[in-house]
């Protein structure tokens, strides 16, 4: 499953994973069933589908790649939020909902489709958060409601991660971080001379890490080279 899965990453993230030979269903705003963060009862609808839908083929529900997340644009109320350069910019508008979109949403996906993982074999739900959401990397500054509701993530990741680990020791929940990606999410931001590489690219490079996740990396953030970063 990929949530977000008509977003920048997380549809290429469904093309690799069709590559790999997993069924793959991508779930989003447009999607049929849609799921929208801004209504709660979308994330319950979307997964009573996916748990009828588990139960009718047999299927079992091995991936679950979370790759929604708001940087700047619309938000619920109609307003335009874009990163704080400053305190001076701080509005209750943008960050209600940069942690609605990148905290609350993801902990209601936690809520009701992590119990749908398997509850023996390996099985991995892998969140895509940022770098800049790590307190110990921040010496920039600024963005402040993204990184805020990012690290709130983390945490998040986290503590699923222990209680999963309760229902099967070989399932791990993990933060990601794609790197600088070319999707409407960076555009606006992308020529501050970081890299940014294309969509496939970096799913490519996330479906790696995934695979590659050694027992005991349950609950912990990664780049998408499979390099550890600090809370
Ligand atoms: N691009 C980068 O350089 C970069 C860097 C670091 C971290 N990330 C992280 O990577 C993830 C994917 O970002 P992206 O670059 O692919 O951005 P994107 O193309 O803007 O995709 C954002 C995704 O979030 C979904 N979304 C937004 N509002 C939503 C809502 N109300 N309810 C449900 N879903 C909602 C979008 O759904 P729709 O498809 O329905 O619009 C879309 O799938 C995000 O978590 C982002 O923070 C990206």
């Amino acid at each position: 499953m990929v949530i977000g899965g008509t977003g920048g990453i997380g549809a290429a993230l469904v093309t690799g994973l069709r590559a790999q030979g997993f069924e793959v269903l991508a779930l989003g705003r447009r999607t049929q069933p849609s799921l929208d963060y801004t209504d709660a009862s979308s994330v319950d609808a979307c997964a009573q589908h996916v748990a009828d839908h588990l139960a009718l083929t047999g299927l079992a529900l091995q991936r679950l790649v979370v790759a929604t997340g708001f940087l700047h644009g619309e938000t619920a109320s109609g307003q335009h939020a874009q990163p704080e350069r400053s305190w001076q910019n701080l509005g209750a508008d943008a960050l209600q909902h940069s942690f609605l979109i990148n905290a609350i949403g993801p902990a209601l996906v936690m809520r009701h489709f992590l119990p749908l993982l398997p509850r023996q074999g390996r099985a991995v739900a892998a969140f895509l958060s940022a770098r800049v959401g790590s307190i110990g990397d921040n010496n920039l500054g600024g963005w402040y409601a993204y990184r805020a509701s990012k690290a709130a993530l983390n945490q998040l990741v986290h503590t699923a991660a222990i209680e999963l680990a309760r229902r099967n020791k070989q399932a791990l929940c993990v933060a990601l971080h794609p790197g600088t990606v070319d999707t409407g999410l960076s555009q606006p931001f992308a020529k501050t001379g970081l890299q940014v590489r294309p969509t496939d690219e970096a799913a490519r490079d996330l479906l790696a890490v995934i695979e590659a996740l050694p027992p005991g990396s349950s609950g912990k953030f990664f780049d998408h080279k499979g390099l550890s970063i600090g809370w």
